[in-house]
């Protein structure tokens, strides 16, 4: 077939406006195929290779059952860099850019090193980002799943093979005992009544990375503190996202934890869903 009767069939098939359409199918075309997309317009009669057109075809049947265009190609841009990714980490998604943009402000004029530890790192967007635009950031990343731990070691290696990757379990007893100056986190926050409300293209990404136990919807947050007690420098400074709908359950674990500063910011679509914490 011909680069524009695929391109035809892209736009017949997803229940999407023309520019959608014709911007996943260059994608497609570009990042699946390698083929240029300029093709479409000067050359629309160039005849795709059968290989290429059975991927493209595939791509679009799985595109129409919501799988994600980032996994298809395997990469997520985030803060300007292209992660790979893969159904074994969350794909990243713009909210956590603010986080890392809220840091990264915060320690502009930083002299001296300061330790820091993502901890759920998943694809290992937030501490890679942190070491990358601020050299003085000494970060270790870390997760408990294996799975999302090579992801991040191939997103290490090809970013900055200088930061530290661990396996770190925040539900066991915790043998670490490392002392950090930051922490940051946007650990599995979703509540499992939320799961109906969330996107179709949810649903191929991790559950791990998705939601927290049943009933327990700040669990995390939990754990994160009382590692915080342990493993946090004094005036230390923790940095989280968090679930917008539980501010006030949140608000009630903290006190537990006697935070001397505690500053919550929205996100780009008017949610508190981040949140700093100075002790
Ligand atoms: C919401 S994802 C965040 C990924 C990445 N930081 C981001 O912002 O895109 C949460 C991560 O927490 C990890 N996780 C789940 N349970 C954990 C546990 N008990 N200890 C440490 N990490 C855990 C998951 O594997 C997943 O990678």
């Amino acid at each position: 077939m011909s680069i524009l009767e695929l391109r035809n069939i892209y736009r017949d098939r997803l229940n999407l406006s023309n520019q959608e359409c014709d911007y996943i199918y260059k994608v497609v075309l570009k990042d699946l195929c390698f083929i240029d997309p300029i093709k479409i317009a000067l050359d629309p009669n160039f005849i795709i290779r059968k290989d290429s057109e059975n991927l493209i075809l595939d791509s679009l049947k799985k595109i129409c059952n919501n799988y994600p265009l980032d996994y298809l190609i395997s990469k997520k841009n985030f803060y300007g860099y292209d992660f790979f990714v893969n159904e074994d980490v969350l794909i990243p998604r713009p909210e956590t850019e603010e986080l890392v943009k809220w840091i990264l402000d915060d320690n502009n004029n930083l002299t001296g090193t300061k330790k820091v530890i993502d901890l759920c790192s998943g694809s290992g967007c937030i501490g890679i980002v942190i070491s990358k635009e601020n050299n003085n950031m000494d970060v270790t990343l870390s997760d408990v799943s294996d799975k999302a731990l090579e992801v991040c070691n191939r997103n290490k290696i090809i970013f900055n093979p200088g930061v530290k990757l661990i396996k770190l379990d925040l539900n066991s007893k915790l043998q670490h005992h490392e002392k950090y100056d930051l922490i940051v986190s946007n650990p599995p926050y979703l509540s499992r009544d939320e799961a109906n409300e969330i996107g179709e293209n949810v649903k191929y990404e991790p559950e791990i990375a998705l939601f927290a136990p049943r009933n327990k919807p700040l669990h995390f947050y939990e754990k994160i503190f009382e590692f915080a007690s342990t493993n946090l420098n004094k005036n230390g400074e923790i940095y989280l996202e968090i679930n917008p709908n539980f501010i006030k359950d949140f608000r009630q674990l903290l006190s537990r934890f006697n935070p001397n500063d505690v500053n919550f910011r929205e996100d780009f679509r008017g949610k508190k869903r981040l949140v700093k914490v100075l002790f």
